[in-house]
């Protein structure tokens, strides 16, 4: 038999390995204050749209802030916020975040992909392992909040995630009105509890639309869908927020909505004030 001319890890290096990276988890997310993370059982309905007008809210309001992208497959924060092209600075200490504006300091794989378009073919443990190197590797230097943008689902990154940075303030939940997406928020919900997780509260998104032409108000998704879950799963209910073609429209250009003078914005910082006491409490 050939002998292989990899170096073998003995199974007893890798428990120390993984000691080592835990350690170092638990050290750099100490110098966090806060730690946030928004999920949703559902594809599309704005997780990533919440997380980065979240992340420019905080740094707006003069926190230091940090977005963390751990949307593998699909990163789509350097977009919204029209950093795309831009790629991470090398340092011996680890990976650096790149700061994208006053401040706040993002980290997604889309930085490091060879390409635009490059896909992301990992099955869990390398997923995993990504994860918790962006945990143990970035130096996110002292930080008063870190926003963490999930995939949809109850998959190996939100779980990687929930389990790995240790003293997360809790969940934020997006849901739109429609049942289906309740449904598969249920599930999320009843995975961060049964990890004994705060959910810091339920977002509806996409709740109504107030057509430009007629001003009629059109529930294209239904409505309510959000307080109903937050009611029967007894957690908190954070606020709505309508379906607007200025907020895509923004997102596309990499520009996030909070930074204008809206509607929107001003129920979006309803929403933040909301979570902003909470994690102070
Ligand atoms: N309130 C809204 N009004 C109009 N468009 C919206 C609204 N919220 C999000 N969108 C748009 O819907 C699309 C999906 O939003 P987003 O990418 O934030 O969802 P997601 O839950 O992160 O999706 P994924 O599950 O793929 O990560 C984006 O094009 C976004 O600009
Ligand atoms: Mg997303």
């Amino acid at each position: 038999m050939k002998s292989s001319t990899k170096k073998e890890i003995s199974e007893e290096e890798q428990k120390k390995l993984l000691i080592q990276q835990e350690i170092t988890i638990v050290k750099r997310m100490g110098n966090i204050d806060h730690k946030i993370a928004v999920m949703s059982g559902k594809g599309g309905v704005g997780k990533s749209t919440v997380a980065v007008n979240l992340a420019v809210a905080f740094a707006l309001k003069d926190y230091k802030t940090g977005l963390m992208d751990v949307d593998l497959h699909g990163p789509d924060i350097p977009h919204m916020l029209g950093v795309e092209n831009l790629s991470l600075d090398q340092s011996p200490e680890g990976i650096l975040p790149l700061e994208v504006r006053e401040n706040l300091e993002v980290l997604s794989i889309e930085f490091m992909l060879p390409s635009k378009g490059s896909p992301i073919i990992w099955r869990g443990p390398q997923k995993t392992g990504a994860i918790r190197q962006f945990l143990s590797d970035v130096i996110w230097g002292k930080l008063d909040v870190l926003v963490i943008d999930n995939p949809p689902g109850t998959g190996d990154e939100p779980l990687t995630v929930l389990q790995s940075v240790s003293q997360l303030d809790g969940v934020i939940m997006v849901t739109t009105p429609q049942a289906v997406a309740g449904e598969d928020v249920r599930k999320c919900v009843n995975m961060v509890k049964k990890l004994n997780i705060p959910i810091i509260g339920i977002i509806e998104n996409m709740s109504g639309f107030t057509c430009p032409h007629c001003k009629q108000e059109i529930d294209i998704f239904g409505k309510g869908k959000g307080k109903e879950l937050a009611e029967e799963l007894e957690v908190p209910y954070l606020g709505s927020l309508p379906l607007e073609t200025d907020v895509r429209e923004n997102s596309d250009q990499g520009k996030p909505f909070i930074l204008q003078d809206s509607e929107m914005s001003k129920k979006f910082l309803d929403i933040f004030s909301k979570i902003e006491n909470k994690i102070q409490k």
